[in-house]
């Protein structure tokens, strides 16, 4: 049975190091907002230099372009092994089109989670924070560095570590502050539903994995019995 999940949290919380592990454990598919958006900007044109600019100063996309993005991208033949999405709902409006959206396409949401993580640790996480050019994979200077310097652990490739433009500290202080006044408002939204379960971001990148996959087992052997 496809599982369908929410991952909420300030930036660097760990929503795309977790996400790849569930990703590899349960088959569903990683819908990374801020990865979407980042593949738009490398095409260029008006709209990439637009979202460039929203992207640098840590604010958040106007709705109605994260609605539209994601409701063409949950309809495509690869969500049907279930999805997490990473990034989404952001704002109030976002949850509550996300509901109807899931409605219309026939599928459910299986598990909100939010992952908890003191202010002060997140910003030693974003700035330390890069990923390999060609797979993604996710490093950092203290907490995980590759095996060899200069080479991708998952992919082998050579010199291909990049920084985010808007992992410095005046974006991330921005995007703290989206995430307080925009999207942390839809925590009640979710907790209301009996969906809302919390892990504690701030153990090692193992421990919340444990603690994540802890909730998931739980929700995919219901999602089974209910089947049978
Ligand atoms: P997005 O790309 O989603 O960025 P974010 O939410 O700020 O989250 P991050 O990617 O920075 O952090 P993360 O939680 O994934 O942490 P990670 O696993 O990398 O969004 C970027 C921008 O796009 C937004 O600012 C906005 O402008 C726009 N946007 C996107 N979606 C939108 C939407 N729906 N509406 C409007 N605008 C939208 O971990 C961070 C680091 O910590 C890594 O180096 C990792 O190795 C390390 N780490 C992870 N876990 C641990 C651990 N347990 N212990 C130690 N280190 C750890």
């Amino acid at each position: 049975m496809p599982l369908n999940i929410i991952l909420i949290g300030p930036p660097g919380a760990g929503k795309g190091t977790q996400a790849r592990k569930i990703e590899e454990r349960y088959g569903a598919v990683q819908l990374s907002t801020g990865d979407m958006l980042r593949e738009t900007i490398k095409g260029g044109g008006e709209l990439g230099e637009d979202l460039k600019k929203i992207l640098d100063s840590g604010q958040l996309v106007p709705d109605e372009l994260m609605i539209e993005m994601i409701s063409k991208r949950i309809q495509m033949p690869d969500c049907e092994h279930g999805f997490i999405l990473d990034g989404f709902p952001r704002t109030v409006t976002q949850a509550k089109s996300l509901e109807k959206m899931l409605e219309d396409a026939n599928k459910k949401l299986d598990a909100v989670i939010k992952i908890d993580v003191d202010e002060e640790d997140l910003v030693e996480r974003i700035t330390g924070r890069f990923t390999c050019g060609e797979c993604g994979e996710g490093y950092h200077d203290i907490f995980k560095k590759p095996a060899k310097a200069n080479v991708c652990d998952n992919c082998g490739a050579v010199d291909s570590f990049k920084r985010r433009s808007d992992d410095n500290e005046d974006a991330i202080r921005t995007r703290l502050k989206a995430y307080h006044g925009q999207t942390a408002p839809i925590l009640p939204f979710y907790k209301e539903k009996g969906m809302l379960k919390t892990v504690d971001g701030r153990e090692s990148m193992e421990s919340v994995t444990a603690q994540i996959f802890t909730i998931l087992d739980v929700e995919k052997a219901q999602n089974e019995a209910q089947a049978s």
